[in-house]
């Protein structure tokens, strides 16, 4: 079976769609394990509710400079191990909310993809032409769904994309267009994006189990 590690800090939606499509004979893939560097993390309990391996991988606390370059090392290399550990066909960023640099994505060479709740383009640039011919800019990083109400955006959406060390840049696997509406605020906005990561999740990892599989 196409074995699927997830990786999360929140409240684990999308965890929670993968989860459901398994159960409904659907995605042709396992959750075997599910990690966070959050304890307090919801998508952990999820994960317990079912039976799943979880792993807490807590992010030691450390001031800036080398001290906390060596701890956040240290720490991505017991992340890595800990995932390895039940030899994932697929590791699955699904709202993770730290950058993973290569010391990790070596470990599971092009086997990492990511969520991010924004529309995303093709070529890494700075803008996304969308479906209707309007430029937009490739918002990155952690507050993108805010920036996007703040902005005054007409539309935003949601990109799964494989994960290089480029932050929220790396091949297209698919995105969503979601309009942003007059009286959205970025909880409203983020409840319909998810509502479209939620889809676009299962149908990624379906397929990517499928093609391994054939
Ligand atoms: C999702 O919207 C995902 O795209 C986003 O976090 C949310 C997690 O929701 N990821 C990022 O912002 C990564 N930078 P969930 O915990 O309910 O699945």
């Amino acid at each position: 079976m196409y074995a699927i590690a997830v990786l999360l800090s929140g409240a684990g939606s999308n965890l929670q769609a993968l989860l459901d499509a398994e159960a409904a004979g659907t995605l042709g893939a396992q959750v075997t394990l599910v990690v966070s560097e959050r304890a307090d993390a919801y998508g952990l309990q999820r994960a317990l509710t079912r039976g799943l391996a979880v792993a807490h991988v807590p992010l030691p606390p450390a001031p800036r400079g080398p001290a906390r370059d060596a701890a956040r090392a240290a720490w991505e290399l017991r992340l890595a191990a800990v995932t390895a550990a039940f030899t994932p066909d697929l590791v699955v960023l699904a709202g993770f909310m730290r950058v993973l640099s290569p010391a990790f994505l070596n470990w599971f060479p092009g086997r990492v993809i990511n969520q991010h709740p924004a529309l995303l383009p093709a070529d890494g640039g700075a803008t996304y032409t969308t479906s209707a011919g309007l430029v937009i800019p490739a918002l990155r990083g952690a507050h993108v769904v805010a920036e996007a109400v703040h902005l005054g955006l007409p539309v935003s959406g949601c990109t799964i994309h494989r994960v290089t060390p480029r932050v929220d840049d790396g091949p297209i696997l698919a995105r969503a267009e979601v309009p942003v509406l007059p009286d959205d605020t970025p909880a409203s906005l983020h409840e319909r994006i998810k509502v479209e990561e939620h889809r676009l999740i299962v149908e990624v990892v379906a397929s990517l189990a499928l093609r391994q599989g054939s």
